[in-house]
């Protein structure tokens, strides 16, 4: 059965909107947890525009289903990620200016430095992911790093322009699925996964782990906004 893994970052995003206490990514961990999350996303960031230390630390205390840490594969991620030790650690692109992660990894480029990484990680206990794009050559790229897995950057998919160019990104996912279980590695996929396009990819098969944040805090702001705005007008009217 495929897994839900919850992105919180955009909940530490409000947070930091801010700068105070709410809304704490660990309750929002906690709740997905409860409600059938099978893991736990979060991605610290070089700027730390987001997810805090203190949320990892935090996160790696509370979680009880699957940290999942997105990460670059920089020296000073690499040793917060061995002092914490989240089940696994998902090595993305990243670059300051972007909005959220562009791409898949360049595993072929960077081969020596991933693998570098790959096998630190390892060393210390980590299953390891590396998110790259349905690209045959970065899936073979990826098996030679000793990565555990793939994720598989579904953004081309979802934003894909109408049935055919779906189809078309779509096949190429297939094709990625098919060619990381034959040369062995777990797959997971996200980026750009929502309540309408996940069907398909659900359909494929062969996915562990969905990595979902976007859709599903977008989703709760608006089905929860209900319930927060009759509970404040309820306390101005019966103070
Ligand atoms: N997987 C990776 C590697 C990501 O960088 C992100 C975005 O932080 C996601 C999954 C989740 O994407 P979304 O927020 O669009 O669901």
């Amino acid at each position: 059965m495929a897994k839900l893994g919850l992105n919180v970052d955009h909940v530490a995003t409000v947070r930091q909107a801010r700068g105070g206490m709410e809304p704490d990514p660990v309750a929002a961990a906690a709740i997905g947890e409860l409600a059938g999350a099978e893991g736990i996303t979060i991605h610290l960031r070089e700027d730390r525009r987001h997810i805090q230390d203190r949320d990892l630390e935090l996160l790696r205390r509370t979680v009880k289903t699957k940290l999942n840490l997105e990460m670059a594969a920089t020296q000073e991620m690499v040793r917060i990620a061995l002092g914490v030790r989240p089940e696994q650690v998902t090595l993305v692109p990243e670059k300051r200016q972007e909005l959220t992660t562009e791409g898949g990894l360049d595993v072929i480029l960077n081969l020596k430095a991933i693998s570098d990484a790959v096998k630190r990680l390892r060393d210390g206990g980590i299953c390891v992911s590396l998110f790259v794009d349905p690209d045959q050559e970065q899936v073979k790229a990826a098996s030679k790093s000793g990565a555990d897995y793939i994720e598989i950057h579904t953004g081309a998919y979802a934003e894909a322009f109408g049935a055919s160019n779906m189809s078309h990104e779509l096949e190429k996912i297939d094709t990625a699925i098919k060619l990381a279980r034959k040369v062995g590695l777990g797959i997971n996929a996200g980026h750009g996964l929502n309540y309408v396009n996940i069907k398909p990819v659900a359909a494929l098969g062969g996915i562990e782990e969905y990595n979902i944040g976007h859709s599903i805090i977008s989703r709760a702001v608006l089905v929860g906004l209900d319930r927060a705005v009759r509970d404040m007008v309820e306390l101005i009217k019966y103070a």
